[in-house]
C-alpha cells in the first residue's frame, strides 16, 4: 500500500495572543490520514482549525507537539513541496499583473520556467481565463481571481492539491466550475485535499471526510461508511397499537401520524426487526422507505453530539 498522502499524528498548536493572556487551543490531539488519488474534505465550523491544519501541513507554522507527514516528508521538505500545489484561503495577487505574466512569474519561482511556459495558455483555458490575457488581475471578478488561484497551484502539474475554502466568495455558478474541476482532477488521479464549510457541494466530489470542531477531531473515515452508519429507514403502517409505539420509542423510533396511515422513522439497523415487530402484531406494513442521509445530516449530528458533550 503506497504510504498515506497526509498523516497527522497526535497534532497540538495553540496560539498565544500577544498583550494579552489568552491562549487559543486552535488544534489539540488531531490525527487523521488521507490517502494517494482520494479527494479528502477538510470540515468543520468557523474557527475548527482547519487553516492552522493547512498552515502546518505547508510547514508555514510547527506544532507544539506531534507529528505531520506530506507524501511521506516532513512539512516543508522541498521534495514534498515540489509536488504540492497550494490555494491558500485568503490569496492577493499583484493587482498590476496580468495572469500570464503572474503565472510566469510563478513558474520561475518554482524553479520550472522552461518547460512550464507552454501550460499557460492551456491552464487558463481550462480555468476559463482565456480571453482575459492583456486584463490587470486587479480587474478581475472574485470568481476569476480564485480560478487564478487554481490555476497558479496546478502549474507544476503537482500530485497533490491542497485547497482552503476554494469555493468561499464564489456564486453557485462559480462554485459549480470548481467543483467540476475538482472532479477532473480526481479523474486523473491526483490527491485533493479541501477545506470546506458548504457540505452539500464537497459531498459530490469527495471520497473521506475528516471533520473538526473547537480544535478537536470530531470523525475521520470514508464518506461512504459513515453515511452507511446513518442510514434511516421510513416505515408506514396502517395502524399502530400503543404498546408496540411505546415499546419502540424508547429505542429511538419516532412514529406521526398523518391522514393516510401511520409513520415510523428508524435508523436503517433496525429496519428488519421493526418491520416483523409490526407484521407480528397484526399492522399492515404498507411501505418501507429508505431515506438517504446526507453529509449535512452526518455533520450537524456529529458536531451536535460532540458539542453537547463538553
Ligand atoms: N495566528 C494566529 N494567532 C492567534 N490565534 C489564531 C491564529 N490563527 C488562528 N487562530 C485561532 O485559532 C482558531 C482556529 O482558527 P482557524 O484555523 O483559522 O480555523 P478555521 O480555518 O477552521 O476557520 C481560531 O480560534 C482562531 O482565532
Ligand atoms: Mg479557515
Amino acid at each position: 500500500m503506497p504510504a498515506p498522502a497526509i498523516e497527522f499524528r497526535g497534532v497540538a498548536k495553540t496560539f498565544h495572543h500577544r498583550f494579552s493572556e489568552i491562549e487559543v487551543a486552535a488544534l489539540a490531539n488531531v490525527s487523521f490520514e488521507a490517502s494517494q488519488g482520494e479527494v479528502c474534505a477538510f470540515l468543520g465550523p468557523n474557527g475548527a482549525g482547519k487553516t492552522t491544519s493547512i498552515n502546518l501541513l505547508m510547514g508555514f507554522l510547527f506544532p507544539d507537539s506531534g507529528e505531520i507527514r506530506v507524501l511521506g516528508y516532513r512539512p516543508g521538505d522541498p521534495r514534498a513541496k515540489r509536488r504540492i500545489g497550494f490555494v491558500p484561503e485568503n490569496f492577493a495577487f499583484y493587482r498590476y499583473l496580468t495572469a500570464p505574466e503572474l503565472l510566469r512569474m510563478h513558474l520561475a519561482l518554482a524553479g520550472c520556467r522552461e518547460n512550464g511556459a507552454s501550460r499557460i495558455p492551456e491552464l487558463l483555458a481550462r480555468l476559463k481565463l482565456n480571453g482575459y490575457e492583456s486584463l490587470k488581475i486587479g480587474k478581475y471578478s472574485r470568481g476569476m481571481v480564485q480560478r487564478l488561484g487554481i490555476a497558479q497551484a496546478l502549474l507544476a502539474d503537482p500530485e497533490l492539491l491542497v485547497l482552503d475554502e476554494p469555493t468561499s466568495g464564489l456564486d453557485p455558478a462559480g462554485r459549480k466550475e470548481v467543483l467540476a474541476l475538482l472532479a477532473g482532477l480526481k479523474a486523473a488521479a491526483k490527491t485533493v485535499f479541501l477545506s470546506s464549510h458548504i457540505l452539500p457541494e464537497v459531498e459530490q466530489i469527495c471520497d473521506r471526510v475528516v471533520i473538526l470542531d473547537r480544535g478537536r477531531l470530531v470523525r475521520a473515515g470514508r464518506l461512504d461508511e459513515m453515511l452507511a452508519g446513518v442510514g434511516r429507514v421510513e416505515i408506514e403502517v396502517d395502524q399502530l397499537p400503543e404498546e408496540i409505539e411505546a415499546a419502540w420509542a424508547a429505542r429511538g423510533v419516532a412514529a406521526e401520524r398523518a391522514a393516510a396511515g401511520i409513520r415510523l422513522t428508524a435508523p436503517d439497523a433496525l429496519k428488519r426487526e421493526l418491520a416483523e415487530s409490526l407484521w407480528s402484531a397484526g399492522c399492515d406494513v404498507i411501505r418501507v422507505n429508505p431515506v438517504k442521509s446526507t453529509l449535512q445530516d452526518l455533520f450537524l449530528k456529529l458536531v451536535e453530539d460532540y458539542e453537547g458533550a463538553q
